[in-house]
């Protein structure tokens, strides 16, 4: 167990992190309840942006550093899957070993955050090769399970005593969308399809915001904080 109170979930502002995200949607719910949220992402403009509650920061995950960041009492990370997932493996031999290495590394950059504070943390990617190389994910969910109107299998990682919600939704809806799926591939189709689902973001927030306490231990045991990740 982790010494001393790492996240006192009540009464006390929090400060939310999260990697690899453009449209801050996962982090909206915490900072309308009045938390500090620090959204980084390499497409965000240069340097940081503030409104209200939400820092939006210019960052590569790859260099990033603890050092560079707040001390989060909760991390989410939504690494690249383009070059990972299982529905993109007919061209992942045109994309090559280099391709697979890039997307590992930004997954890896984003992991060895999440667990470096040993505070809850997720990490989410489609169904990927992730399963083979680095463990099974925590959990599976489809958007609609938590209220949004459409489909996209999501897997989640997760540790340090992250809670997984419960899905409100548990027969797919008749209304399903599959709009998005059907559009022509374009930047906007990946944009849209990349984007936090509102719902599981609401969801998330209501598991994790109101718990007090110590954090438990990390599902895969990080050590107690010492050196710089990146040096390991
Ligand atoms: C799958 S999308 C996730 C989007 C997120 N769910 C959201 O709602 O904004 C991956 C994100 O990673 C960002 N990204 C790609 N390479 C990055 C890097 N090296 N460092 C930080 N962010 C990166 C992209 O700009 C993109 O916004």
């Amino acid at each position: 167990m982790a010494s001393g109170s790492r996240y006192s979930l009540t009464g006390n502002t929090m400060q939310v992190i999260s990697l690899c995200d453009f449209t801050g949607i996962m982090v909206k719910p915490w900072a309308e309840a009045g938390h500090d949220c620090l959204c980084l992402d390499l497409q965000h403009p240069f340097g940081e942006t503030t409104s209200g509650r939400i820092t939006k920061r210019r960052a590569d995950v790859r260099t990033l550093t603890p050092s560079e960041l707040p001390k989060p009492d909760i991390i989410f990370a939504f690494p690249p899957c383009t070059n990972l997932a299982v529905s993109g493996a007919r061209w992942m031999k045109d994309k090559g070993i280099q391709g697979l290495i890039d997307g590992l590394q930004l997954v890896e950059s984003c992991r060895k955050l999440c667990q470096w504070y040993q505070c809850p943390w997720m990490l989410e990617n489609p169904i990927s090769i992730l399963s083979t190389c680095w463990r099974k994910p925590d959990a599976v969910f489809q958007p609609w399970e938590f209220g949004d109107n459409y489909t996209k299998k999501t897997c989640i990682w997760l540790g340090g005593g992250f809670m997984f919600p419960t899905p409100s939704v548990r027969e797919e809806p008749e209304e399903v969308q599959q709009l998005i799926w059907r559009m022509a591939p374009s930047p906007e189709r990946a944009a849209e399809r990349s984007k936090t689902p509102q719902g599981f973001a609401k969801a998330v927030f209501k598991a994790n915001s109101n718990r007090v306490g110590e954090s438990e231990e990390p599902v895969d045991g990080f050590p107690v904080p010492g050196p710089d990740p990146r040096s390991q």
